[in-house]
């Protein structure tokens, strides 16, 4: 497919992506949850001529991105800005999905052209925001939050153990100046934690950042409402795939899978607790990785997680 705008995100896991969730029948419906660059979707749209795409970003610039690109595909490919847990809570729609596909995180395009902070490397304000239109920036979260709070949030989300240090200084440097770029923010850690610890593999403010953009965007609530949402919207004998890149992202689709994977030694009849609803078979007992190959090729693939699981028909015991 031929398109005059640069991709800058490599979608990840491209074939076992479109092995695990290629659609079994004519004319069903995948939604892509994260759409990005729709590079995912443009590969299942023209592997699959009947094939009909839903594809949701919380950000509006995703989408513009990603329209031009599912342009030839005409209305097989419908997009909507969402919030994927939003979608599927509040999904009344008489057709149920049968594929659903989440690529977790944020795109390549978000650390070099989204302008909005994602990256330590740049100078650009730190707001971190993938909807712009709603909710507090990090240059709130950071120039506001108390430090006990602050340094909670750096440790659960960046399991960052620097993170009391990073807090205390990121107080005393806002006490001076407010900070209102990537840069200064990324100067503060650097220079919060201990020598030896800027010369490591990662740069030190990486796990603050990351913090910073799950802690704006509520991610991780996203995930696993999202997700229960989602097991209850998809098409008995449906499949959902989830690619996760950290493993606070990966622990929750874990969890959730297994909270509602089907064992087969249970009678078939037993009476099902709320939560267990719907059932699923987990087809990925361990989570699939890229090849050596295409982490060779694709850095940034290189910590994918892929899993996935299918609905159980609704005579087994499915809602
Ligand atoms: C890793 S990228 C997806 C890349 C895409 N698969 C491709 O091949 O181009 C993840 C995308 O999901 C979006 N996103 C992240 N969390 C979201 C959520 N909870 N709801 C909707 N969109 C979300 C981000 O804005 C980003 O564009």
């Amino acid at each position: 497919m031929v398109s005059v705008m640069e991709y800058q995100h490599t979608p990840v896991m491209p074939t076992e992506v479109l092995e695990w969730l290629s659609p079994a029948e004519d004319e069903e419906l995948l939604v892509d949850g994260t759409l990005g660059e729709g590079g995912h979707s443009a590969l299942f749209l023209d592997a699959h001529p009947t094939l009909h795409v839903i594809g949701l970003d919380a950000d509006p610039r995703m989408l513009e991105r990603a329209a031009t690109r599912l342009a030839p595909f005409g209305d097989r490919a419908e997009l909507r800005q969402a919030w994927f847990d939003e979608f599927f809570s509040n999904y009344a729609a008489e057709r149920a999905p049968t594929r659903i596909l989440l690529d977790l995180g944020i795109s390549s395009f978000h650390f070099s052209g989204s302008g909005r902070g994602f990256s330590f490397r740049s100078s650009e304000p730190l707001d971190m925001r993938l909807d712009p239109g709603s909710g507090r920036s990090a240059e709130e979260l950071v120039n506001t939050m108390d430090e006990k709070e602050l340094a909670d949030v750096i440790y659960a989300y960046g399991e960052e153990r620097y993170s009391r240090r990073i807090a205390e200084r990121i107080v005393r440097e806002r006490s001076q100046r407010s900070i209102g770029t990537a840069g200064e923010l990324a100067d503060i850690v650097w220079h919060a934690v201990p020598g030896k610890y800027r010369h490591g593999r990662i740069h030190p403010a990486t796990r603050t950042f990351q913090a910073l953009r799950i802690a704006v965007n509520g991610e991780l609530e996203r995930i696993e409402r999202g997700l229960e949402a989602a097991l209850r919207v998809l098409a008995p004998g449906g499949r959902i795939g989830v690619i996760a890149f950290h493993s606070l992202e990966d622990r929750r689709v874990k969890h959730c899978f297994r909270a509602h994977n089907y064992r087969s030694k249970e009678p078939r009849d037993a009476p099902m607790s709320l939560e267990r609803e719907p059932l699923v078979y987990v087809l990925t007992k361990k989570p699939l990785m890229p090849s050596e190959d295409e982490r060779r090729r694709n850095p940034a693939s290189r910590s994918a997680r892929f899993r996935v699981a299918e609905k159980l028909q609704e005579r087994e015991g499915a809602v």
